[in-house]
């Protein structure tokens, strides 16, 4: 099976997770409808990596099922409130149009708030012993919080209006804490599940989270707006200091293909069983949505 068959496949199976834990919950819930909205047609690339770094290690796909959930309904919420106007102010969101625009502001951010609260209490049902789920409650906190995303987020809107523009080591930072922090949060879960070692995972983490805002800044440059379902070109015109800005676009590639190196030799001591994240790893750089 090629990479991008098996990520869809993993994909589908966490929509179908969130799916099964909504079932049932009021039908004529405004805000439960733009929750699905917003969980709807995404990669799934965060939850695939939790479900691959468990396999890493033993632990099958049904004990992490929720763990997968819960990093997708985190991120869902992050791209809802990113969309917002006071925010990104976008209209398009993996091909559909942004909750906001569907429904309307406040639908948005209860949506995401929902979403958010969601994630934590996938994990709290998870079944795991309390301490592995503790571990995991607290970690996501910390990447999703002030430390983390939320941080990023605020670094990256204050760079749209500084006076000067950010420096490498300081973008670098920036986008640490934006996407990386989840990103290496799910890495580190499969380690977590399986109460090993998460420091191999955090370095091929840390190098794959840079390498997918890359490419992300890189696709905003020269991707193609029907397939990444979202609008593009965006970053110049803001003023956004992004790898590119910074590098160059051949200088950009020339570093999303050096960390991706990173990452595949972070994962040396785990030989086959770490394949697939390797892939994942070239897919980073490689995707065109
Ligand atoms: C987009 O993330 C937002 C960033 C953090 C750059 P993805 O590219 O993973 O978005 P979906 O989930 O596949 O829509
Ligand atoms: C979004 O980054 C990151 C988070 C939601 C945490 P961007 O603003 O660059 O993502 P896109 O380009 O809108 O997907
Ligand atoms: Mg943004
Ligand atoms: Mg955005
Ligand atoms: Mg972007």
């Amino acid at each position: 099976m090629n990479f991008e068959t098996g990520l869809a496949e993993r994909a589908a199976s966490t929509r179908a997770f969130l799916d099964a834990y909504l079932e049932g919950d009021g039908r004529r819930n405004v805000v439960l409808a733009a929750m699905r909205h917003a969980l709807a047609g995404g990669k799934g690339l965060r939850g695939y990596l939790v479900t691959e770094s468990a396999l890493v290690f033993g632990v099958g796909s049904a004990s992490s099922a929720g763990a997968a959930a819960a990093i997708e309904a985190m991120h869902a919420y992050s791209l809802v409130h990113d969309d917002l106007p006071c925010m990104d102010d976008d209209d398009m969101r993996r091909g559909q149009p942004t909750v906001h625009v569907k429904w309307d502001e406040a639908t948005a951010v209860l949506a995401g708030d929902a979403l958010q609260t969601l994630a934590f209490e996938l994990l709290a049902e998870m079944h795991a012993a309390p301490e592995v789920k503790l571990a995991l409650i607290a970690g996501l906190a910390r990447a999703a919080g002030h430390r983390g995303m939320v941080l990023g987020q605020a670094q990256d809107l204050a760079a749209e209006v500084a006076e000067v523009s950010l420096t490498l080591d300081e973008i670098v930072e920036l986008q640490g804490n934006k996407t990386g922090a989840l990103i290496e949060w799910s890495c580190e879960a499969g380690a977590l599940l399986a109460s090993s070692d998460p420091g191999p995972l955090r370095r091929y983490a840390r190098a794959i989270g840079l390498a997918f805002q890359i490419a992300d800044d890189i696709l905003d440059v020269e991707g193609d707006s029907e397939a990444a379902g979202k609008r593009l070109r965006k970053d110049e015109a803001a003023g956004k200091a992004t790898f590119v800005s910074l590098l160059g676009l051949d200088g950009a590639k020339a570093r999303a293909a050096e960390l991706v190196k990173e990452a595949e030799a972070a994962l040396a001591e785990y030989g086959d069983a770490a394949e697939n994240l390797r892939e994942a790893a070239r897919f980073v750089i490689s995707r065109r949505t």
